[in-house]
């Protein structure tokens, strides 16, 4: 069970905004925000390495408290700048051979095409494509298939697209990589903090996440999981600094034993802390809690669009987690983004552009993004759907 007033007590904005775009950027508990703070005065006092030196113990309690979050070692956890530099950072360490195969699915991330694409130009490799089925759901037969004919390097899936709310199968995905041995890369951009992500049951290579998301952490964070079999292989990113290798000959580095050889040696420890409460923080409520009771907002938010006919809801697939997009054809998005406006709501816009193969396949050109989380209660929710009927 949740205790939403403590929970409202620790984000003391929501007594001014209705909050629905933690698929955004979500609002950072307290206990994250003067965590942060007392940190940046010691910075501030002794300077940022003397910081460093004696906060050491909290910093490296950052990757035990991601460790615990997907369930696996500190070893295996890197900190990363944001999602995309942890995911590409990955994709850069597979060693691609020109003629390579790449099969994604139409509902990754707008970024991570545009980085496949890029690939395919310079290294001239294919990118290939998983059907969804009639039901929005990703066809699992179709991916074997495709896996088997094109003994694919890599496989790519992002586990809740930023356009929708639908959740991908990733573990189903997991086992046909492991069975066929392909690398095997999942984007938990949108999932990590709102669902239980447990890297041993997806039994994927690497894994990207955001912090300023569903993790409710400070912007320009993110966290990178690389498994044993590719730290074993010696996967490393293509282009590495100092933290992630040692010098030993002229010519030649050797990367360190664990995943910070995804690291950047310089970091903002100020957000690294900051992330670390944040995830302590999740933690504490308890994922399941915080995935069931987003789940009754979601459906409750669902319901009331549904019954809105000046609304079209966007969503397919059988499973959905906190994101619900929705557009009109009679009213334009001015209109609709005034009257949310207007009542201090906040959320998203995603445009055709953000979301091309999903928004072609279901023609839209924009849609409204909510993105309650378990901070938000089901009285906010039913407000936003009532607003809505003034539409
Ligand atoms: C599914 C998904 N993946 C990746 C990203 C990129 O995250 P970041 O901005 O932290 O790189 C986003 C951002 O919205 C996203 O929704």
């Amino acid at each position: 069970m949740i205790d939403s007033y403590r929970i409202r007590q620790d984000t003391p904005p929501c007594r001014n905004i209705l909050f629905l775009n933690s698929a955004g950027s979500s609002l950072m508990p307290r206990q994250v925000l003067n965590k942060m703070s007392e940190y940046q005065s010691l910075e501030g006092e002794v300077g940022g390495y003397a910081a460093a030196a004696m906060e050491q113990h909290a910093i490296s309690g950052f990757y035990i408290a991601c460790a615990e979050l997907l369930n696996t070692k500190k070893e295996n956890i890197a900190f990363v700048y944001n999602a995309t530099d942890g995911y590409s950072k990955a994709v850069s360490s597979i060693p691609f051979n020109s003629g390579d195969y790449i099969l994604l699915t139409d509902d990754d991330y707008i970024s991570n095409h545009f980085l496949f694409i890029s690939l395919s130009k310079r290294l001239s490799i294919n990118i290939i494509r998983c059907n969804n089925l009639e039901s929005g759901d990703l066809d699992l037969n179709d991916m074997e298939l495709k896996i088997k004919k094109y003994k694919p390097k890599l496989v790519s899936v992002t586990h809740i697209p930023t356009n929708s709310g639908k959740i991908q199968p990733i573990e189903e995905v997991g086992v046909l990589c492991k069975k066929y041995d392909v690398w095997y890369i999942v984007d938990a951009c949108q999932s990590v903090g709102q669902l239980p992500v447990d890297v041993q049951k997806i039994k994927c290579d690497f894994l990207s996440a955001t912090g300023r998301k569903f993790l409710r952490g400070p912007r320009g964070t993110g966290l990178l999981y690389i498994s044993d079999k590719a730290l074993d292989f010696g996967l490393a990113p293509l282009l590495i600094d100092m933290e992630g290798a040692v010098w030993k000959d002229e010519d030649q580095f050797t990367v360190v034993q664990n995943a910070k050889r995804f690291e950047l040696w310089e970091s903002n420890y100020v957000n690294i802390i900051g992330l670390k409460e944040a995830i302590l923080y999740a933690q504490s409520i308890g994922l399941r809690n915080i995935e069931q009771h987003n789940s009754l907002l979601v459906n409750e938010l669902k319901y009331g669009l549904y019954l809105n006919k000046e609304l079209i809801l966007t969503e397919n697939g059988s499973y959905s987690a906190g994101i619900v997009t929705f557009t009109s054809k009679k009213h334009s998005l001015d209109q609709t983004k005034s009257l949310l406006n207007q009542h201090k709501v906040s959320y998203s816009i995603g445009f055709r552009h953000f979301a091309l193969i999903d928004f072609n396949k279901k023609d839209v050109d924009w849609v409204i993004r909510f993105s309650p989380h378990y901070f938000n209660t089901i009285d906010e929710i039913n407000k936003v759907v009532e607003i809505l009927d003034d539409l």
